[in-house]
């Protein structure tokens, strides 16, 4: 779990939400010039936007009603020293204690950003970044965050991840000031940024009016290992804060931007590969920069995947075909926030905020009005699940900032990207909650209890059958079921079983390949309360291609006292397929315990059995003590206690490899039931009835089985221990998923809705 004074935001930077206005005295910035020049996609400026600068008290208020606690956002250092150095903009410092105060009064801590690329565009017109007096210059506006806003705000961030107006502003040139620089340039600005950061530490700390906390906020990929294995987990951590990347990419680094700042020296990798490049870098250099911080941000929106290469030097593994990306394009990959979480925090040791974490999504108002965004919630709720699981795991993660609260302008992309969990109408600047606003509000609610990691998970258990031979086995399993059998003597499948001689395994999903009896053990929550010791039932297929022995099962009592424990078997047949005239055997003609004994003592087998007709659709309740025989010719779908003990009593003398087999006689007579159940309480007809609801066939102390036969959309709630399935006949829909003939599946306790469609027939039961 999360700890209980975590801290839940959004997040947000001035110039992507602001807007401006003729009166408030803001200087330019280099974006604003960048947009001039035409450096936004679609010809786009942010001289509107969201017009936070006028609406914030309103976009406060619903940030407060959505439960919001914390709201990182930046000052633009060109509203608030229009030249950058020197004068200070009143109206500016104004505004954002009004701003801050404001937060406040709705219940929301500030977490101010001195940086989020707002460069005044006189100091860029002086060299901006690449200028080493930006230390000064950025100092001196520290110490103006300081004076004017400490009594208000508790909670200071330096940069906004360096990695990119270092790497996208001026070696790439797509982000302002456009710049493509060269590397020797580039290093210089980085080092500079990082010297600006320390100078601004020291004066935050030095100007403020009481204790405040500061930290910083930078980016990256995060990589994360191809699996659990120690091996992979080390390439994984290696290849973080290596220098992989090629010269043109070189700021996409971690470790250049961080490890100065939190340990106190470049790593040494780097130095030797960009030694061509640097900067004369100085001990004092080192010392401004490691300024003592409070925490460490980080904005973390996703990783790639690394694992250890035969050789023992890591490798990156390719995304898979399909693999989901956000409408940006970027990958979802929610193990970024526990293994980029993890790896950083052993390196360097500091309370940890997530600064920035969210995806941009397709969004659009639908008829009803509102804005649904699934996909959000779904990226959303892995991602906070991986951050609660490493937590959980005892690294030290005190906030998470959300990405972002209003859709927003999105730097060169304009307007094309929507982050926010807010629908902004950039036309008529209606805000729209979407769906996943509502639902980060109940995250917040509950301090991330209703995170999906908090909750079982409850798949539907498809299973694959065991196939048995036998000797009155056929082939019908191959050729009209979809099954691959071992042979064409397959009598029986079984479908649903959990017993020592044929477990069956989960087919697919987070159990793939456990057998059910070990998923009973490890699992009891998909099973619900049975007060069973193992799982309770049995469903099979049986295929007889010739007669079976006539056969006899005993009770719980007597099967537990002669058969090791064992559960008796009561069993229950629904015909599937059959001859016409077809029969089956069913109970037997002694009236009493003697008659009995002397019928099969002495062989009378043509006076005691007792055959029934069938037809296809037919229904069987076989109490223990039935005598019973499945004919040639029948296919039938068998659901039963959970139970192999059969006691032949005749085989009608055949022989197998010359030789008769094993009869029970004995056993047989202890616990034949006379006299049998009346004929006509035997059979009963299952073959049509009423369409698209559960038709309950038998109820007794083992089991309750159902026919359903389903032509239209149907729904019902799951509210059994747990309901298996079987497709006997057809094909159709189960809440997303094709099912067809020849499908068996466990729908687990508390599964909630089952919707179903199509036009199948269902064997169904429970206990
Ligand atoms: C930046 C934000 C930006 C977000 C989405 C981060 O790199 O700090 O300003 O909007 O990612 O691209």
């Amino acid at each position: 779990m999360f700890r209980e004074d975590f801290v839940w935001g959004v997040a947000s930077s001035a110039y992507q939400v602001e807007g401006r206005d003729p009166e408030d005295g803001a200087g330019k910035m280099i974006w604003d010039t960048f947009a001039e020049e035409g450096g936004i996609q679609d010809g786009m400026d942010a001289m509107v936007s969201c017009d936070h600068m006028h609406r914030y008290k309103d976009d406060y208020k619903l940030m407060r009603l959505l439960g919001v606690k914390a709201y990182r956002f930046s000052v633009n250092w060109a509203r608030l020293m229009p030249e950058g150095t020197g004068a200070v903009n009143e109206k500016a410092v104004a505004l954002y204690r009004d701003m801050i105060q404001e937060m406040k009064r709705n219940g929301i801590t500030p977490y101010l950003t001195m940086y989020h690329w707002e460069l005044p565009q006189v100091l860029q017109d002086r060299g901006g970044w690449l200028n080493e007096d930006i230390i000064g210059w950025f100092g001196e506006y520290a110490k103006v965050i300081a004076e004017n806003f400490s009594d208000v705000c508790e909670y200071f961030i330096t940069l906004n991840e360096p990695q990119c107006f270092v790497g996208l502003g001026h070696l790439h040139g797509v982000n302002a000031p456009g710049k493509k620089l060269s590397y020797e340039e580039t290093f210089q600005i980085a080092h500079n940024a990082l010297r600006a950061h320390g100078q601004a530490v020291i004066n935050l700390r030095k100007y403020a009016s009481r204790p405040i906390q500061v930290g910083y906020a930078p980016t990256c990929g995060m990589a994360y290992p191809a699996s659990d294995s120690p091996e992979d987990i080390e390439a994984a951590r290696q290849v973080l804060f290596s220098f992989h990347n090629p010269m043109d990419n070189w700021t996409w680094n971690v470790a250049w931007f961080s490890d100065p700042v939190f340990l106190g020296k470049y790593p040494e990798e780097g130095m030797v590969k960009f030694k061509d490049y640097l900067p004369a870098i100085t001990e004092e250099d080192m010392r401004l920069i490691s300024q003592p911080l409070d925490f460490m941000g980080q904005n973390i929106y996703n990783g790639y995947i690394i694992r250890a290469g035969k050789d023992g030097e890591p490798e990156f593994v390719d995304r898979t075909a399909g693999f989901p990306k956000t409408a940006a394009g970027w990958p979802v990959t929610p193990q970024c926030l526990y293994w980029g979480v993890k790896f950083l925090y052993e390196r360097y040791q500091l309370p940890l905020y997530i600064t920035e974490n969210g995806m941009s999504c397709h969004d659009i108002v639908s008829k009803d009005g509102r804005v649904h965004d699934p996909n959000r919630i779904t990226f959303l709720d892995a991602y906070l699940s991986a951050l609660q699981k490493v937590s959980d795991d005892g690294v030290d993660v005190r906030g998470y900032f959300l990405w972002t609260f209003l859709d927003n302008f999105e730097w060169n992309k304009g307007y094309t990207e929507r982050f926010g969990i807010v629908y902004v109408d950039f036309n008529t600047q209606k805000r729209i909650v979407k769906d996943s606003a509502y639902w980060y509000q109940k995250v917040m609610e509950t301090n991330g209890a209703m995170l999906s990691i908090n909750e079982k998970e409850r798949p539907i258990l498809f299973l694959n059958p065991v196939f048995k031979q036998m000797i009155w086995g056929g082939s019908r399993l191959g050729s009209e079921w979809p099954y691959q059998i071992p042979g064409d003597n397959t009598g029986e499948c079984w479908a649903v079983s959990a017993h020592p001689n044929g477990d069956c395994t989960v087919k697919e999903g987070i159990y793939a390949g456990c057998t059910l009896s070990k998923l009973w053990d490890q699992h009891p929550e998909l099973f619900g309360e049975t007060g069973y010791d193992r799982f309770p039932l049995l469903t099979k297929i049986i295929d007889a291609k010739s007669d079976l022995s006539i056969q006899v099962h005993p009770d719980d009592a007597y099967a537990k006292m002669h058969e090791n424990g064992s559960f008796g078997k009561t069993e229950c047949w629904y015909i599937l397929e059959c001859e016409e005239d077809s029969a089956l055997v069913i109970g037997h003609h002694a009236k009493d315990k003697q008659e009995l004994d002397d019928m099969i003592c002495q062989g009378r087998w043509s006076e005691f059995i007792r055959e029934l007709p069938i037809k296809k659709g037919d229904f069987v309740q076989i109490d223990p003590g039935t005598v019973h025989a499945i004919k040639g010719g029948i296919m039938l779908l068998e659901t039963q206690q959970n139970s192999d003990i059969t006691y032949r009593v005749y085989d009608y003398d055949r022989l197998t490899d010359g030789k008769p087999r094993q009869l029970h006689v004995a056993q047989s007579i202890d616990v034949i039931t006379v006299p049998a159940k009346p004929a006509k309480e035997s059979v009963m007809e299952a073959g049509e009835l009423p369409k698209n609801r559960m038709n309950l066939l038998i109820s007794c102390d083992y089991y309750k089985v159902w026919k359903l036969e389903v032509t239209e959309n149907i729904s019902f709630e799951q509210e059994y221990p747990f309901l298996i399935m079987s497709v006997i006949e057809g094909e159709g829909l189960l809440n997303g998923q094709m099912i067809q003939k020849g499908d068996h599946f466990i729908l687990p306790c508390g599964y909630g809705m089952v919707e179903l469609q199509g036009d199948m027939q269902i064997i169904a039961s429970a206990v």
